[in-house]
């Protein structure tokens, strides 16, 4: 068990992603707070979690709201007796461009994808700076590391997402904080099927993108949910400040040809 005995709260848990590596981590001994704007799928996951032998709690949070992301992160802390790993990984996609995103639609995107692991990392850090230490993932992207047509605030919030990482690590190294994030390829999620549902030909749109990945397809929530796995555990306590891009070689490079 990589992950015995530590405690972790992953945001946006519920489904993708964050439900992958909050079942992965209890899988491999973690207790975890399954946190979610969607509570119900929150504990809903939760129990399917403990019903594997697991040990998780659901807990219904708005990484958007100050108030929502302290008693999120008090509500945790309470319930496991102290945090060892946080996951922000809670996000929303927003398709436009400088030209067609609106100024409310750019707001909103930099604050639930860029400002809400601000105000998480912020709301947990004095107690890891108490304890002696702690692990912050957060959830990037390609499109934080390469530039993606079409989503402008997505791209920028995910390139402030590996910085405020990187910054991060830097601060908080001299108190045992580690700060990892993972750099998402196209992974099959519900957030990535709505994004294909709202293009012209969807079917077309997903064998492009499928075929865009030099592996031949997109990723699976199990192949991030290793990686945050990694990060969070022991084997990586020499691993800080890092952006690992799990992408099926999307951003390596041009292809033959
Ligand atoms: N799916 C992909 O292709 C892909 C690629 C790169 C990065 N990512 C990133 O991975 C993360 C997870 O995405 P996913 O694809 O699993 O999406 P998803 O839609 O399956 O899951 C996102 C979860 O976040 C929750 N959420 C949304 N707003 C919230 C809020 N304000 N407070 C708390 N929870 C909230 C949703 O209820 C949902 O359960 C995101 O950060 C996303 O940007 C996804």
């Amino acid at each position: 068990m990589r992950l015995a005995g530590k405690r972790a709260l992953v945001t946006g848990a519920a489904s993708g992603i964050g439900a992958a590596t909050a079942e992965r981590f209890a899988a491999e001994g973690a207790a975890v707070v399954i946190a979610d704007l969607n509570g119900a799928g929150a504990d809903e996951h939760a129990a399917a979690i403990r019903a594997q032998g697991g040990t998780a709690v659901g807990l219904t949070a708005d990484v958007g709201d100050d108030a929502s992301v302290a008693a999120m992160t008090e509500r945790a802390w309470e319930t496991l007796g102290g945090v060892d790993i946080l996951v922000n990984n809670a996000a929303i996609p927003t398709i436009g461009t400088v030209e067609t995103l609106a100024a409310d639609e750019w707001d909103r995107v930099i604050d639930l994808d860029l400002s809400s692991i601000y105000r998480a990392s912020r709301a947990i850090w004095p107690r890891f700076v108490e304890a002696g230490g702690g692990t912050i993932l957060n959830t990037a992207s390609v499109a934080g590391v390469i530039g993606m047509a079409g989503q402008h605030g997505y791209s920028a919030a995910k390139a402030g997402v590996v910085m405020l990482t990187k910054c991060i690590a830097l601060d908080g190294a001299a108190h045992g904080i580690r700060a990892n994030c993972v750099c998402p390829g196209f992974v099959e999620t519900p957030m990535v099927n709505e994004y294909f549902d709202a293009q012209d030909d969807p079917a077309a749109s997903r064998a492009a993108v499928n075929a865009a990945h030099p592996l031949g397809r997109m990723g699976q929530p199990d192949e991030i949910a290793a990686a945050f796995l990694y990060l969070a555990s022991d084997e990586a306590r020499w691993v800080t400040g890092t952006a690992l891009v799990i992408d099926g070689g999307l951003t390596a490079g041009l292809p033959p040809g």
